[in-house]
């Protein structure tokens, strides 16, 4: 018998400029195993709204996103790449499991006790994210979620819910598993710290030459060693520790020297996938949206005409 390829489901907030520390830790290890599989990449624009009301800076960014995913190497011809808002459906969805899910339950999600308690308005959206979440991952029969480890108790909510479910109006929902993406666990900033936009620490994935330079340059050195570890450590994202260690051998005390060369070899791998984003055009990504949306509906209806007739609103 020929089984067919195990289904992997994923997305990403269009939440601003990507840095490499979104690469490393999430991007290129998708990249490296999205073949493999029967793949569905999305850009999470209704999750977005929670926090981002500017309409301009919206769209913006998710014409970007877009970019940014097949700059990074996600062939649309490979992989299924739609927005969510374009997929009814998740909405739709949401409202049912919405009506099985408690409050209280609701109330333990990690994410929005960190937004609430960065202050963060306390919108109904916000408070709801992990159940739309789950409408993603799960109408779509989805085996597999790769996301990085922030985002692994929004999985076992969408197990949960789909348990939920299924107790309640019978086996609609296939339970997914999430595949923590651990490339390089956390990259560090140019403060040493996790590298985050909420900090200003980044280095820009798809940054003019001079604006990675400018970061690089910006990375917080100790004194005290021969050797910077804040710039080591990201260095090593870019070439084998092997490659590195007659350069810091070289380098011993000159802290500028080890710094230029990780601009030069930070330039000589983004080169070629900035050049890559330059050739994709608004046009471009209207057609991968367009194309990508139509199949997503496709799918997604399938499986609201079953939970629907289930749950008993079909006549
Ligand atoms: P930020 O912290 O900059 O706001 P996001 O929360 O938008 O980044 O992250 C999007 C994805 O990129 C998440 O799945 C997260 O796990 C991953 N990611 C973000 N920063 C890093 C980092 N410094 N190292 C590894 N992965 C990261
Ligand atoms: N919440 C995810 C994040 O912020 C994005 C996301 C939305 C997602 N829906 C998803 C990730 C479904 C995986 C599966 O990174």
């Amino acid at each position: 018998m020929i089984r067919g390829k195990q289904k992997l489901f994923t997305g990403l907030q269009p939440s601003g400029a990507l840095h490499i520390g979104n690469y490393f830790g999430v991007l290129k290890p998708l990249v490296d195993m999205y073949e493999g599989f029967d793949s569905r990449v999305m850009v999470a624009d209704y999750h977005a709204l929670t926090t981002l009301k500017d309409a301009d800076k919206l769209h913006a960014n998710i014409m970007d996103i877009v970019r940014d995913y097949v700059a990074v190497g996600l062939d649309p011809k490979k992989a299924l790449i739609f927005k969510q808002s374009d997929v009814p459906q998740h909405t739709e969805l949401t409202w049912i499991y919405n009506c099985v899910v408690t409050t209280a339950f609701l109330e333990l999600a990690h994410a929005y006790k960190d937004k609430r308690a960065r202050g963060l308005e306390s919108n109904a959206g916000l408070f709801d994210y992990p159940v739309l979440m789950a409408a993603d991952i799960l109408l779509y029969d989805t085996d597999i979620v790769p996301v990085g480890q922030d985002q692994k108790q929004h999985v076992e909510y969408a197990r949960e819910i789909a348990t939920k479910f299924n107790t309640t109006w019978g086996e609609a929902f296939k339970e997914p598993k999430e595949k923590i993406l651990e490339g390089v666990a956390i990259v560090p900033g140019t403060d040493g710290k996790k590298m985050s936009k909420s900090y200003g620490n980044t280095i820009p994935l798809f940054g003019s030459k001079d604006e990675i330079a400018k970061a690089v340059m910006s990375i917080i050195t100790d004194s005290s060693g021969e050797s910077p570890s804040n710039v080591y450590n990201i260095h090593r994202l870019f070439k084998s520790e092997r490659e590195l260690a007659p350069v810091y051998k070289a380098n011993k005390g000159n802290y500028k020297a080890s710094k230029e060369a990780l601009i030069q070899d930070a330039e000589e791998f983004i080169a070629p996938m900035r050049k890559k984003r330059e050739s994709i055009t608004d046009a471009d990504v209207r057609e991968i949206l367009h194309d990508g949306g139509e199949k997503a509906r496709e799918i997604a209806e399938e499986k609201m005409t079953d939970v629907r007739r289930r749950v008993g609103v079909s006549i």
